[in-house]
């Protein structure tokens, strides 16, 4: 039984002719990093957002098909129970940071799963340490620069650590060495969990094992 399956997928987010995603099908396991390519507008944000259930559920869609993990249909989780399965890093991180302070923000997550607090302690020092922001964490977010807020809203989503990590273009507005930590973080993680990762860009083709590409 594979971690994801995606059966027979078809999206589009009105009633009109053509699908956005027409019969998408494949399986991850953990261990896999699947990178998504494809030019501007082609739909890679849309897929992670069916992935994990944001579509239908929070965004309108019509869709056919079905997404399993771990064997269970994602149409019969709410997303709360999805998001320890499966989270996303949005493209925008104004999208998904919601606290004054990045602690706090990167404590969320695990709170919300109860996770004893030496162990929510340890897994924000890990990831901070990994992602290169120590010295934000007791920093209000909404003095951070673009790149600082997208590092935070990356580290927040390791810090739930969902079996299924999608990020929706990490490496837009980080500077080199973010991405270089971005990588290593991916890679830290990677052998207990799949990353699904979406880029217009090269940065990441080389610790890929698979690739989807929109035509
Ligand atoms: N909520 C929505 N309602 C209607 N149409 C949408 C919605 N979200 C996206 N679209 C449209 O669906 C298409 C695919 O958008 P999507 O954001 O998934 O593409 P993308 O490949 O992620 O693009 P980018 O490379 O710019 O991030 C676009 O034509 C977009 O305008
Ligand atoms: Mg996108």
């Amino acid at each position: 039984m594979p971690l994801l399956s995606v059966q027979n997928i078809f999206l589009k987010y009105a009633q009109t002719d053509e699908w956005l995603i027409k019969d998408m099908n494949f399986d991850a396991e953990k261990n896999d990093i699947l990178l998504i390519k494809g030019p501007n507008g082609c739909g890679k944000t849309s897929l992670l957002s069916l992935l994990c259930g944001i579509i239908p559920k929070a965004i309108k869609g019509i869709i056919e098909g079905q997404i399993l993990i771990d064997d269970i249909d994602i149409s019969e989780l709410t997303l709360p129970e999805l998001s320890p399965l499966i989270s996303m890093v949005f493209q925008e991180p104004e999208m998904q940071l919601s606290f004054p302070q990045v602690e706090q923000e990167l404590a969320f997550g695990p709170e919300n799963l109860k996770i004893p607090a030496n162990e929510i302690s340890k897994k924000i020092e890990d990831v901070s340490e990994l992602l290169g922001i120590p010295e934000l964490l007791k920093s209000d977010i909404a003095a951070l620069s673009y790149g600082q807020k997208k590092l935070v809203a990356i580290a927040s989503i390791f810090t739930l650590s969902p079996e299924i990590i999608l990020l929706d273009e990490p490496a837009d507005g980080l500077s080199e060495q973010s991405i270089q930590n971005v990588i290593k973080c991916v890679l830290h993680y990677k052998n207990d969990k799949l990353f699904i990762i979406t880029s217009t860009t090269h940065v990441f083709d080389d610790i890929e094992n698979r690739i989807i590409t929109f035509s």
